[in-house]
């Protein structure tokens, strides 16, 4: 696709946020295993993470295990984990090269140990790029993040810091997961199915949703421009009407 006809370079979402779905159908598809699937949703990330930084997106958001996740067959669990230490580990050199600096949203500190080490590792040694950030939501739900900045705002209540006139939308902001990063304008699921399933409930308030239905393993550059094409063909009017915006 030759994006420079086809994308406004000057109107792409800054933030895009993916629910990779449908590694295991994919392997199923393949007569695999499920982690097989998982594996290959590995290149799919790269393939996207490429075509974001083509187009100048500067954040990317990838659903990669959420706190509902640990309820999945113990296998699939500890493959998970590894197939995350092991890819973190062998691309954090060429992350680095290529000024992508990498985040992770969620509670780390129930991952386990080899998984939290590699990923502080990995976010510390690309702390100063910003070519693109790639953001990995590990161990996260909304509703957790909800709540974990609800108690800081009660604890900032109890210690007289505030009263509830200060509790505003911009505090509340301020105490989850992505505070300083814009909300994603673009929201892409894959595999067809059309839900959020807990994920940034908060920040995807005014977020355009793209439903596709191809499997995350078979999620390629161009599917990422199709999505951001869509996008740009939608009118963002933010509770105005059309005549407001022009
Ligand atoms: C959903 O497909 C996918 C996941 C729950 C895991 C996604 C994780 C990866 C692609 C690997 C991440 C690795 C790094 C380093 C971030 P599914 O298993 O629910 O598919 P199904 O709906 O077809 O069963």
């Amino acid at each position: 696709m030759n994006i420079e006809t086809t994308i406004d370079l000057t109107k792409v979402p800054q933030h895009v946020a993916l629910i990779m779905d449908g590694n295991g159908r994919w392997a199923k598809k393949q007569g695999q295993e499920r982690l097989f699937g998982h594996s290959i949703g590995v290149e799919a990330i790269r393939g996207t993470l490429k075509a974001a930084t083509r187009i100048g997106v500067k954040y990317l958001t990838f659903y990669a295990f959420s706190t509902e996740n640990w309820s999945r067959p113990q296998a699939e669990v500890d493959g998970l984990m590894n197939l995350m230490v092991k890819t973190i580990a062998s691309e954090v050199d060429e992350l680095n090269t290529n000024g992508v600096r990498l985040i992770s949203i969620g509670d780390i500190q129930g991952l386990p140990a080899d998984c939290r080490e590699e990923l502080e590792a990995a976010i510390d040694k690309t702390k100063e790029n910003d070519t693109i950030n790639v953001i990995l939501a590990l161990n996260y739900s909304s509703k957790w993040e909800i709540t974990q900045a609800m108690k800081k705002i009660a604890a900032k209540i109890e210690n007289g810091t505030i009263d509830s006139e200060g509790i505003t939308e911009e505090l509340i902001s301020n105490e989850m997961c992505l505070q300083n990063i814009p909300d994603p304008e673009l929201l892409i699921r894959t595999s067809g199915e059309q839900r959020l399933s807990n994920f940034l409930l908060w920040q995807c308030a005014y977020t355009e949703f793209y439903f596709t239905d191809v499997l995350w393993p078979d999620f390629k550059e161009n599917d990422l421009y199709q999505a951001v094409i869509n996008y740009q063909h939608r009118e963002r009017r933010f509770g105005k009407v059309s005549e407001q915006l022009i």
